[in-house]
């Protein structure tokens, strides 16, 4: 029986996909700094897969990651453009620097693009670890993801500055969030924020109802502050895309749903109403030092995962500890808030309308 190779004289691949998001550096760092206390050695590959495909490389030691636990994107670049394996080429392209680098274990951090891939490449014989990565809070399996404390922050500080503007002219503020087709983002920074109506892709909005609260908030001086999710659509309607990509793992763009929102209430109201798109500034920020916290477990523990050889399994968090489950368990699902968590209840119990 061959003994497994002792971790000393392991190389390990760490690679970012998909969608950028704060904490990724604060993983990185984790990850490198766990390994390298075992004295086993981290290459960074650039660009997410492209940067395995191309043979991309820098690599990771102590200095090199001192400094980025603060800091916001990712010192390794991302891009969830190429899908290795889209082409036969491009897989063996990928394989073959796996060989030349001899890496013994690859760390992939994303969401669920880019665990799909790692899930694909694990089947292929890739001793492959992921880490879930994205602002939306959306990954199956997994209850709490970094960067979505922290785009929940940007969030709330954008609700409090609308409410300002909004009272001042006694108008109807539309607040757009991230989030594809989960309403985490909208629903927690809603709650926080102190939006008065919170709309959800779960829950299919009726205009009648986002009217009678901004006439009766009206007559009392009062403006109306909405914070509603990208992916969330009226009653009977249908998704606002904003964009549809090629030669990539998710094809649609959702966006403009709280302009679609102003032009439906506008019609109904005498106080104008302006909208916004929060967009790309929701993942721009450092993270929060909840998000740095989060993020250091993730790596830490996707450093011990490869340590025992737990090949295959991505790190999760479940009922508040840290764990691991398959990686095809992720693959292609998205984790939507569900109609009983507690957090709808709660808004509903503090009188915040979900437009129904
Ligand atoms: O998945 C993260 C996310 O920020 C979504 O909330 C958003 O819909 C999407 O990525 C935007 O993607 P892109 O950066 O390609 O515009």
């Amino acid at each position: 029986m061959i003994s497994p190779p002792s971790i000393s004289s392991l190389k390990v691949g760490v690679i970012t996909g998909g969608g950028d998001c704060p904490g990724l550096n604060a993983v990185i760092r984790a990850v490198t700094r766990s390994l390298i206390q075992d004295e086993a050695q981290v290459i960074g590959f650039q660009d997410g897969f492209t940067g395995l495909i191309d043979n991309r490389s820098q690599v990771l030691d102590w200095p090199t990651v001192e400094a980025i636990l603060p800091l916001g994107g990712t010192i390794l670049g991302t891009s969830n453009r190429a899908n290795p394996l889209a082409a036969p080429q491009m897989q063996q392209q990928l394989l073959q620097t796996i060989a030349l680098h001899g890496l013994g274990a690859l760390v992939a951090i994303g969401g669920d693009g880019t665990l799909s891939i790692a899930s694909t490449l694990f089947k292929a014989g890739v001793p492959v670890v992921g880490v879930p990565k994205t602002i939306d809070n959306d990954i199956e399996g997994c209850e709490r993801s970094f960067g979505f404390d922290s785009a929940v922050a940007t969030v709330v500080q954008a609700l409090e500055q609308l409410r300002t503007t909004g009272q001042s002219h006694g108008r109807t503020m539309i607040l757009e969030t991230m989030g594809r087709y989960s309403g985490w983002i909208a629903l927690e920074a809603g709650i926080a924020g102190r939006a008065d109506v919170i709309l959800l892709p779960e829950i299919d909005y009726e205009l009648d109802k986002i009217v009678a609260i901004c006439r009766q908030r009206q007559q009392a001086r009062q403006s109306t502050l909405i914070c509603i999710a990208e992916g969330a659509k009226i009653k009977g309607g249908e998704l606002t895309i904003a964009q549809h990509l090629k030669d990539r793992y998710d094809t649609i763009r959702l966006g403009g749903v709280a302009h679609v929102l102003r032009e439906q209430l506008q019609d109904h109201l005498d106080q104008e109403v302006r909208s916004l798109i929060l967009g790309h500034l929701q993942r721009g920020a450092a993270p929060t030092a909840f998000d740095r916290v989060l993020a250091t477990q993730y790596g830490a523990k996707a450093a011990q995962l490869v340590k025992q050889q737990q090949w295959g399994q991505v790190v999760t968090l479940a009922q508040g500890q840290l764990s691991h489950i398959p990686l095809e368990q992720v693959e292609g699902r998205h984790r939507k808030v569900p109609l009983n968590h507690s957090l709808i209840a709660t808004a509903q119990a503090t009188g915040i309308s979900l437009g129904i």
